[in-house]
């Protein structure tokens, strides 16, 4: 690496975020100067937004040469309600709307806008039809977001060639958080129990294999347009359940927990543990990024 080379800008947003904090760390050790935009600053490299005002702090765009957009409300945190739905699309669409204003009114010359996205792109469907890029999109409340969510983003590809990399991120498997915090705890707890009939698939990805992609597609001018950022094993919730209990040396002795249950408990949201995709990592191999964790049993065996 040549640290004689001036540092490029890259400007994340959220930095909160489980996966904002890892990339961070990531791009700051491969040379990148990291800048963060966020609903509170506390540190000198951060600066305050407001999506709901139109507001971005003076300052926080100048010489910026990247954006990588991570932020928007937490799907899994509260019901979805007619609100929360709303604060889900609108911290991510409102939110990316905002920032190509800004590019614009700043004329900011920008080499690269990566976003997040989700393999909810395709809908919650448990289908054993394998989903690359090229598929449709699905119907459900997930997928309206992601769809939007990454045409709001294509809008930077008509300014100045900005290149554009939307991530259909899976669920990404970190040991400081996220999903398989919740998955780990009720195992442990000796209450863990498979979901629904179990079959649905999980598509997933080790954070570490994640912020890896996040910087190829930093570097590489030839990462363009969408990708799945998935791992190349297809796992269902079954599988992995007791996978996860015989690693945490925990038997599953529950028997299955009803969809109806959790459909009461958690209402329309429970789409995302009962119903699931599979999807394909093809077209990221054929781009040539490499995993570190291709397959479920070394991830986990790492993050546990
Ligand atoms: N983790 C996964 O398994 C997964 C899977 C698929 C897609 N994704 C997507 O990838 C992105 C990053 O995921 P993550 O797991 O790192 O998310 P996260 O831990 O929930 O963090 C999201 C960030 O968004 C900001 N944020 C939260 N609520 C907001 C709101 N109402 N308005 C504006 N900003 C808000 C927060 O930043 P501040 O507090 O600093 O403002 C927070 O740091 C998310 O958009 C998520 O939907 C994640």
């Amino acid at each position: 690496m040549n640290y004689n080379k001036p540092k490029e800008i890259v400007l994340i947003t959220g930095v909160s975020g489980m996966i904002s904090k890892s990339v961070a760390m990531l791009l700051k050790l491969n040379n990148f100067e990291v800048r963060f935009l966020s609903r509170t600053k506390k540190a000198s490299n951060q600066f305050v937004w407001d999506f709901s005002k139109n507001y971005i702090e003076p300052n926080a765009l100048t010489n910026v040469q990247h954006i990588i957009h991570l932020a928007g409300a937490n799907i899994s945190d509260k019901r979805w309600t007619k609100k929360r739905k709303k604060v889900i699309l609108d911290s991510r669409i409102q939110s990316t709307k905002l920032l190509f204003e800004e590019v614009q009114k700043h004329q900011i010359s920008l080499k690269t806008f990566i976003s997040a996205s989700a393999v909810g792109y395709y809908g919650t469907t448990t289908k054993d039809v394998i989903f690359t890029e090229e598929s449709p999109c699905g119907n459900d409340f997930l997928a309206q977001v992601c769809i939007l969510w990454e045409k709001e983003s294509d809008l930077f590809s008509t300014y100045k060639n900005t290149r554009v990399v939307k991530l259909r991120f899976g669920v990404v498997l970190d040991s400081n958080g996220g999903a398989l915090a919740k998955m780990i705890k009720p195992i442990t707890m000796g209450i863990g129990a498979v979901l629904g009939n179990g079959k649905q698939y999980i598509p997933w990805i080790h954070i570490e294999d994640l912020c890896q992609l996040l910087l190829y597609s930093l570097n590489n001018s030839n990462m363009i347009g969408s990708y799945n950022a998935v791992a190349p094993q297809h796992i269902t919730n079954k599988q992995l359940t007791n996978l996860l209990a015989y690693k945490l040396h925990k038997r599953i002795w529950l028997p299955k927990a009803p969809s109806f249950i959790l459909k009461l408990l958690f209402g329309e949201m429970s789409s995302i543990i009962l119903k699931g995709n599979r999807v394909s990592c093809e077209k990221l191999l054929s781009s040539k990024f490499t995993f570190k964790y291709p397959k479920i049993d070394e991830a986990l065996d790492n993050l546990l």
